[in-house]
């Protein structure tokens, strides 16, 4: 953006992959399966995720139908972003999903900001969502010790929302703080997030 006497430069890039229409045809089983499990096990809110999530109880969905297919579709999609991010083809091919779960949304629940630590690239697939539902993501060193600035642009701003839809995939770096907005209208938000693990780690390879 020009001024009258410079210019401003946006610098420094965050970057998450979004891809629309993944798994479509099994959303139904997702949603199936889900309401199974959580039905089964009764899972709680806790001091983490103000929302029911499978976090702590049932983290291994990666391992099980259908979500086994999932898995192998989000591992693709992980090799097509980090390949075009810069990664070579060893480290692309070798980022493997180590958790998965599930979390389902009501009205009044949110996610406080947070990462995924222990992980290298973690990920939001979208199996039932609202209007209201997004994704918020932070960068928490850019902040002035002065003031927060009155009018935020694109080139003050610290918080990028990306919209929860349907059958969405979304990856970033675990590192990247996000959260959530509380929501408001009483239809499950149903998210199917998961971490991973770099598999060449203990081999050394491709480093
Ligand atoms: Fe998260």
């Amino acid at each position: 953006m020009k001024t009258s006497k410079g210019e401003l430069l946006a610098i420094l890039p965050q970057t998450v992959y979004a891809a629309d229409d993944v798994c479509t045809e099994y959303n139904e089983r997702f949603k199936e399966e889900i309401y199974a499990l959580w039905k089964d096990n009764a899972f709680k809110n806790n001091e983490y995720f103000n929302v029911y999530s499978s976090h702590h109880e049932k983290n291994s969905l990666h391992r099980i139908a259908p979500f086994k297919h999932l898995t192998r579709v989000v591992e693709e999609h992980i090799y097509e972003f980090l390949l075009a991010y810069g990664y070579n083809e060893f480290i692309a091919r070798n980022i493997k999903v180590s958790q998965m779960w599930f979390n389902i949304g009501e009205k009044g629940n949110y996610l406080f900001p947070h990462t995924h630590p222990g992980s290298f690239i973690s990920g939001a697939y979208y199996v039932q969502t609202n209007e209201e539902n997004w994704l918020q993501f932070y960068d928490p060193n850019k902040f002035s010790a002065v003031a927060q600035p009155d009018n935020v642009n694109d080139f003050s701003t610290n918080m990028y929302p990306i919209q929860c839809k349907d059958n969405r995939l979304l990856l970033f770096h675990s590192d990247l703080h996000h959260d959530t907005v509380e929501q408001k209208c009483e239809r499950h938000k149903i998210v199917i997030s998961f971490n991973t693990t770099a598999m060449f780690w203990k081999t050394g390879e491709g480093m």
